[in-house]
């Protein structure tokens, strides 16, 4: 049987070349295992990758591109004249049929680290449900679940983890017996890994057998969906449309019929969803246009005489905020595969521990490596056809990114009651609030009683329910 432990020759070889032979430095003091473990890391490496990552971003050889020319992207705005509904109602009913005729699945990108929640396991286990205290991971499920009862259909959910959170992620979901979801429509699938490179472009080691590794971003996932076989699982079932979203978006609407009938009726290989921005410096990507092809423009890139500029309207003119919802097409990933299409690489500059040279675990208090990350939006330029198309912020973007402040824990569960009181008003049950419309007694609305305003407004016409006078769980 041919080891990992035979390529110890070659491997050598190729980091000499690379001048990254350092990463050998240990080897007399590892075992076995330990040995194999490196040289597996090793041989998985893509090393031109590496050695191209440090010449373009390290040491500076490809010069930074100049901003090309921005105009804003046109986007399909909230619904306001009679006309408008009428789309609205169209696209919905197409999205309606796509959904029964089971050509669409749920993808979850959930391989990120969650550095800045700092919770102690996967952030889709992060108990985020207002008064259920329902993670985000069982309150995705029963969305799910809900839309498969509504429209009597499958919708194979698609989740993508990453190497250090897929062994705790799929035992979380085996624990909790897939909340209900056949086994069989849920599949796991792992995104890559980047190493983290110092500013002589060296590899950084984690321990004195292993790289210090990180996944490969969100934009990953156009690989790893490929790589994992997921795109030729999708294809057998039928599956056209994949529904893509973040695990730490509390209001995100899964699966939503508007949004894929303005897709489909559009011919749009990929399509984003985007909010207006709060203010000129909202930390949030821009939607723009370059040469007539959509792009999203990184905040920190946007410049400043761009991001403030007003119509005469008095509305900021690059006003539409990426919030991480798209629908792509099964056909245009497959295809953006063929064509050996690569998304850039972004480099961010972080604080990453590591072993030194005396094989001390070093735990930096200031950025000490480069870690390279790909993001999904990369992809919207390649697409032949895009889409974007706004929605309401307090309905659908809650975005939970630390435990306070702003995009925090906190702020979610506000969002979720917020959204939970226009509900109830919306049905006819008065909701009292305070100015910011955060209702006077907790309210939770689970996805198994209604998952969108409608569905809610129909429940209630039952139930009789004149006001909410107390914490009210919605089950
Ligand atoms: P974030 O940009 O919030 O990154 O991810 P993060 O790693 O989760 O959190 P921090 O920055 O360490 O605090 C946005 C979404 O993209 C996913 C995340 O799981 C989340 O759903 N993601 C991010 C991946 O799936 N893979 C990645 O490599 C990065």
């Amino acid at each position: 049987m041919v080891s990992i432990l035979d390529s110890e020759g070659r491997l050598r070889e190729l980091c000499a070349r690379q001048g990254q032979e350092h990463v050998f430095r240990f080897w007399d003091q590892l075992d076995d295992a330990q040995r194999e473990q490196l040289l597996t890391e090793l041989d998985s490496l893509d090393f031109e990758e590496v050695s191209r990552l440090v010449a373009q971003h390290i040491k500076g050889q490809g010069a930074e591109m100049p901003l090309p020319h921005l105009e804003p992207a046109p986007f399909v705005r909230l619904p306001r004249t009679a006309e408008e509904v009428q789309e609205h109602r169209q696209a919905r009913q197409r999205g309606e049929e796509v959904i029964r005729a089971g050509q669409v699945a749920a993808f979850l990108v959930a391989g990120g680290q969650g550095t800045r929640l700092g919770y102690d396991g996967p952030k889709g286990s992060f108990p985020i449900g207002v008064l259920s205290s329902k993670t985000f991971f069982q309150l995705f499920a029963e969305q799910i679940f809900a839309t498969r009862r509504r429209y009597a259909t499958d919708v194979p959910w698609y989740i993508m983890t990453s190497r250090d959170n897929d062994e705790v992620t799929r035992r979380y979901f085996a624990t909790h017996n897939n909340f209900g979801l056949p086994a069989k429509d849920i599949i796991f699938l792992q995104q890559g890994q980047m190493p983290a490179i110092d500013q002589e472009g060296r590899l950084l080691m984690e321990s004195p057998h292993a790289l210090a590794l990180a996944p490969d971003g969100h934009g990953g996932a156009i690989r790893a969906l490929k790589r994992s076989g997921a795109l030729a699982d999708m294809a057998r079932r039928g599956v056209r449309y994949i529904s893509h979203f973040q695990v730490d978006n509390v209001l995100i609407r899964i699966i939503d019929p508007d949004f894929l009938g303005f897709h489909v009726f559009a011919g749009s290989q990929m399509s984003s969803r985007m909010v207006r921005k709060r203010s000129a410096d909202e930390r949030v990507g821009v939607f723009c246009l370059v040469d007539g092809r959509l792009r999203v423009i990184e905040y920190s890139d946007l410049p400043e005489e761009l991001a403030e500029a007003r119509r005469p309207d008095g509305e900021l003119q690059f006003n539409a905020g990426n919030i991480a919802i798209h629908i792509y097409d099964v056909a245009f990933v497959e295809q953006l595969n063929q064509r050996d299409y690569e998304l850039p690489f972004h480099r961010a500059w972080k604080k990453v521990p590591f072993v030194n040279e005396l094989s001390h675990r070093i735990r930096p208090r200031q950025p000490n490596a480069n870690k390279f990350e790909m993001f999904v939006f990369d992809a919207l330029p390649a697409a032949r056809k895009t889409l974007v198309m706004e929605v309401a912020r307090e309905d659908e973007f809650g975005p939970v990114k630390s435990l306070t402040g702003e995009d925090s824990v906190e702020t979610a569960q506000r969002d979720q009651m917020r959204l939970a009181a226009r509900w109830c008003r919306a049905a006819g049950v008065e909701a009292e609030t305070d100015p910011d419309g955060v209702p006077r007694f907790k309210i939770e609305i689970s996805p198994l009683f209604a998952t969108c305003q409608d569905e809610f407004i129909e429940k209630m016409k039952a139930a009789g329910l004149k006001a909410v006078s107390r914490d009210t769980y919605f089950e």
